[in-house]
Order: C-alpha cells, then structure tokens, then sequence
C-alpha cells in the first residue's frame, strides 16, 4: 500500500428540491457578487436557471449570468469570463450545469486571481497558486468535477485538448439533485455512466500498491454504476438509480477509489483527449470507443488486475487460465457497452479516422504526456498508435 493524502473539502447536499438551498450556501462561503456559468441552454430550456436566479432575487444576491460552455469547453468562452469577472467585481462563481461548465468556470476563477495567460496552466508552463471560489448545481452525472480537483479546456488554436488539477479549484459545496439530471438524452446519461466507471478503472488497473478497502469500494461502485445504467436505459425516470449514479459519479473523481493505489493509469483518458479535441466527441462515449482495445494491448502486463476486475465486477466464473478470464471480462464490459448503446470502436463512435488522423493524436497524445505513461503499461507514441489502429 502506498502513502497517500485524501482531500475533499466540497460540502455535498443531495437531494430533491435542493438546489433551492443556493442562496444560503453561497453566503456561508462569502460570495457577494456571483458569476452564474452555464452551458448551451438546458438549463434555460428546464427552467432550473430561472428557479437559480429567482432564489439569489429573493435573497439579495447580485449576479451576473455567462452561458455557452460547449461539451469539450473552449479557452475563447474563459477568456470572456474572466474579462466579464473582473469588469463585474465577481468574488463568487456558481456553475450550473455539467463537467463542461464546471470547467469551464474552473478555468474562468484561475484567470482572474493569477496573473498572466491561464492556458499557461493548461501547457504546463506554471502553477496556479489561487482560484476563485466556486459552487455547483450539478445536472450530469458524468465527470465527478463536482468535486475533483481537475478542469480541462480545449484551445481552439490547434484544437489542443488539456487538463489541469490544482486543490484550489475544488468546489466550495455541490448541490445534486437526481431529478434535475431526468432531462438528459438517454445518450448523455449512459455516456455519463460510462465517464463514472471509466475513473474507477483509471485507478483500479495499476501495477502499483493495493488496498483492500480501496479495491472493495471501487468494485462495489463499478456494479452499482452497472447495474443502475442498465435499469436507466429503460427506466429514465427512476429516481433511486439516478441518485446511485449520481453519488457515484462523485466519488468516482473525488480520489476515494485511488486511495493507496498508485495514482491510476489515466491512459483511456489520455487517449480519449485526443479524440474530444479533435472530433468534438462526447467524452464518455470517446471512453467506451478506445477502452477494449487499450484494455487488449495492456491486459498481459497488469493481468492479476484484469482478472480480478473480470470476477469481481463483470461476474466471469474463475475458469481457465488467467488469460481467458481476464478476456472474458474484457468481453463482458463490451458486451455491457453495446446494452447502454455506447460505442465499442471509433466507426461506432462516428470517426471516420484516417491513417494520418490517427498518426497525429499519437503524436498529440505523447507530447501532452511527455513522451509516456500509463500504470497497467507503460505507453510510449508507438504504443498509443497500435491502440488507436485496433480501435479503429
Ligand atoms: O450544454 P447544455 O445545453 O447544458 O447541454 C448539455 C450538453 O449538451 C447536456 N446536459 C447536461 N445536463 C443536462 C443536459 N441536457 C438536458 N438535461 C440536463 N439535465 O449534456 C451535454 C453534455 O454536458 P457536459 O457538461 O459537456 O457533460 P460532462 O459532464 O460529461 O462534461 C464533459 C467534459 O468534462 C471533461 C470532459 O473531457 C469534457 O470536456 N472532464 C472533466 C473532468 C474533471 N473536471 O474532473 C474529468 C473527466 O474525465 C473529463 O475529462
Ligand atoms: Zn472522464
């Protein structure tokens, strides 16, 4: 087992009707002056903006309101809020909506209590050593940045996908609400589900230490996640498994299921990067594209993980060698994508990649980890462009 720190300082409040709580949980954390920051208008079409800004109304708490954070957010639309933060006297940044808003406003409250270029964090040129303090009404279960320590935003410039953790930028409280994330398309709810698992397993296949307690967590999170997406494809409606996907979603980003492992592999993520950078793909669905054939290419040199995942989480019988039960749950969370309709490769996720295509994100991918990395296995440029050929 190795040393780790655990750090989660974001006040949760879950329920229904909660997000009527706003108000008092922006005063307790001292915000005067709220920048509202939201995404591409659900939260207009829901009415939750209105129920936000009537309650900040009735309290007394002025704001000003920023929409249009795409799914994979632009650098252009931060640069906007931190021009309008500054001119508006903002001390308090409020996002409502999902992991593209919350980052979105991440990056916005780095810009305006650091000097300099923010993409400067993002290129990995400097550290912030400030950010302002944010809240979340969440309306996606998906990211977990509700809670995490991460944001990551997309320069428009060369299309260059980049993320950046800091503590600084972990939000102040998160208010969730399961029946707000009913409105979703049945696509971003199983996209959201598979991001969720997809955290878990980042920290889950390493080569490095153990924690029973921390493995037993992550795979009672991963059938949870499991379980609940199946009965949301045909239940979307059902309160009870939107709120298990929801609480997971959070814990699955927040460190609980890395806790003395060896800080995860992240190369699913990594590689996933390149594809929402450059086809704009929903990043969960990105995810299921590119895992079987990572989790193929890696599967030898991690195998007592891969085998105990299979048993565990995907309910393989301990048969065989350990090469085919670990393939066998290779194959289960497969066939598992395929029932929540994500995709399993990148024609299902409607990439039409070209060889050069595929030559440039490696190349991408290995600059944007300094030439490798990866826990289950060590990847370097070659490694991640046979992952992207088998993917195809
Ligand atoms: O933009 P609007 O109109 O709000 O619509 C969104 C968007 O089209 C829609 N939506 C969200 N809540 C809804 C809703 N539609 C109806 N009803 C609701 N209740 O869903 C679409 C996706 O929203 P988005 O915020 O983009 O989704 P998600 O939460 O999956 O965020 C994805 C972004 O977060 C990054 C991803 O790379 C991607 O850029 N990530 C952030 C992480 C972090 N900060 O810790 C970690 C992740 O690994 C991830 O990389
Ligand atoms: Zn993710």
């Amino acid at each position: 087992m190795f040393d780790f720190k655990y750090y989660t300082p974001t006040k949760v409040v879950f329920g229904r009707n909660t997000e009527l709580q706003v108000a008092n949980l922006i005063r307790e954390f001292g915000g005067k002056k709220v920048l509202i920051h939201y995404g591409g208008g659900s939260v207009v079409r829901t009415g939750l903006l209105k129920r936000v800004t009537d309650t900040l109304d009735a309290a007394g708490i002025s704001y000003v309101t920023l929409g249009g954070a795409v799914p994979n957010p632009h650098l252009g639309l931060v640069y906007e809020g931190i021009e309008l933060c500054k001119k508006e006297g903002v001390d308090f940044l409020l996002a409502v909506g999902g992991g593209s808003a919350i980052d979105s406003a991440k990056a916005i409250g780095y810009g305006v209590t650091n000097e300099g270029d923010v993409w400067d964090f993002y290129d990995y040129k400097r550290k912030a050593t400030a950010c302002l303090p944010l809240g979340v009404i969440l309306t996606i279960a998906a990211t977990g940045s509700e809670m995490s320590d991460s944001s990551v935003i997309t320069k428009e410039e060369g299309l260059v996908k980049r993320g950046y953790s800091s503590d600084y930028c972990r939000p102040k409280f998160a208010i969730m609400n399961p029946e707000l994330t009913m409105t979703l398309p049945d696509y971003q709810t199983a996209c959201g589900c598979t991001d969720i698992m997809m955290h878990t397993m980042e920290r889950y296949f390493t080569n490095g230490g153990n924690m029973e307690l921390t493995d037993a967590l992550a795979e009672g999170l991963l059938r949870t996640v499991k379980e609940n997406a199946e009965i949301l494809v045909k239940d979307p409606k059902n309160y009870d498994a939107r709120a298990e996907v929801m609480w997971a979603g959070s814990l699955a980003h927040n460190g609980l299921t890395g806790c003395g492992n060896d800080g995860g592999d992240w190369m699913t993520h990594k590689l996933e990067h390149e594809l929402g950078g450059l086809y704009d793909v929903a990043h969960g669905a990105g995810l299921a594209a590119i895992w079987g054939s990572w989790a193929r290419y890696v599967m030898n040199d991690c195998l007592p993980r891969f085998k105990r995942y299979a048993i565990q989480v995907m309910g393989v019988k301990d048969e065989g060698t350990d090469e085919e039960i670990a393939l066998k749950g290779i194959e289960a969370t497969e066939a598992f994508y395929r029932r929540i309709n994500m995709p399993t490769n990148l024609r299902e996720l409607g990439v039409n990649a070209t060889e050069e295509d595929l030559v440039l994100m490696a190349h991408k991918c290995a600059v944007g980890v300094n030439g490798g990395m990866g826990s289950a296995k060590f990847l370097r440029e070659e490694d991640m462009l046979a992952i992207y050929r088998a993917a195809k």
